[in-house]
């Protein structure tokens, strides 16, 4: 089966580093469509140029945030991204497996091989860089449990981002799977979309006792040291800066 990996992503000093990385994770993975949704009314060239020369079979595609959702003090990052992604599977996907993969975090890619037969949905552990250390449905001889996260929040599913997918044929039954513009409710909401319970959920990670993706965060840079630009290197190799 095909892994269609929907990465949400958006313009900052940071967005080409993080996708380069992504990209070499990901080229070592066999049989995936890399969905690159774009928070962005006009293309980015950069990106573009990137996804071209992995080789890898993409799909661009500009997903603004909504203009009502950026003012919000805690902005539903990635939603619109996801959703449309979600929207393009359903378009012309068949068949494979669905996984939203951030453009930040660090996956190893036994993860992929490890989602790659789910039938519903399949969940794993996610390693945290907090308190917590992890987020990750919790398994007594083999059985579900219980959840462990570091914030619970009342979820029906209190998951990572990073720590489920989701087969496209079993999707495909659902029409009206979406995620919510809910900061802090994406994931619980999403799943709860698809009308599952827990015993419909396939543990994977040796019965989630192995960590095979992190949600991590690269440190924010600040833009104000850029140097200035002299009026002879008008022409130059310079012109890579925008
Ligand atoms: C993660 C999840 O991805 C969110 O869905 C969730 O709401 C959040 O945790 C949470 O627990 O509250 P986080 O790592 O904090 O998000 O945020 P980012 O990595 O900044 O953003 C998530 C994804 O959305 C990234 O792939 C990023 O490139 C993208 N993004 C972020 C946008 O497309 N637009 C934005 O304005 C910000
Ligand atoms: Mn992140």
């Amino acid at each position: 089966p095909t892994i269609y990996i929907v990465t949400p992503t958006y313009k900052r000093l940071e967005q080409i580093p993080e996708l380069t990385r992504l990209a070499q994770t990901l080229v070592n993975v066999p049989n995936i469509h890399w969905i690159v949704a774009d928070d962005t009314n006009t293309t980015n060239p950069q990106v573009i140029h990137l996804l071209k020369r992995i080789h890898l079979p993409y799909t661009y595609l500009l997903t603004p945030m909504p203009q009502e959702f950026k003012k919000e003090l805690a902005r539903p990052k990635g939603v619109a991204n996801r959703n449309g992604g979600m929207e393009w599977i359903r378009a012309h996907a068949t068949e494979g497996v669905l996984y939203f993969a951030d453009d930040d975090n660090t996956y190893d890619i036994q993860i992929f091989e490890e989602m790659r037969y789910t039938r519903v949905v399949s969940m794993f552990p996610v390693g945290l860089l907090t308190e917590a250390g992890l987020s990750t449905p919790v398994l007594k001889d083999g059985r579900f449990i219980g959840w462990y996260d570091g914030w619970i929040g009342g979820r029906k599913f209190p998951v990572d981002m990073a720590g489920f997918a989701v087969s496209v044929p079993f999707l495909l039954t659902v029409p009206k799977a979406k995620m919510p513009y809910t900061a802090g409710m994406e994931e619980t909401g999403f799943l709860s979309s698809l009308n599952i319970t827990t015993d419909q959920i396939e543990f994977l990670a040796d019965n989630c006792t192995q960590i095979y993706v992190w949600h991590t965060k690269t440190h924010k840079n600040n833009p104000a040291s850029r140097n200035i630009l002299l009026p002879e290197y008008n022409g130059t190799n310079l012109r890579i800066l925008q």
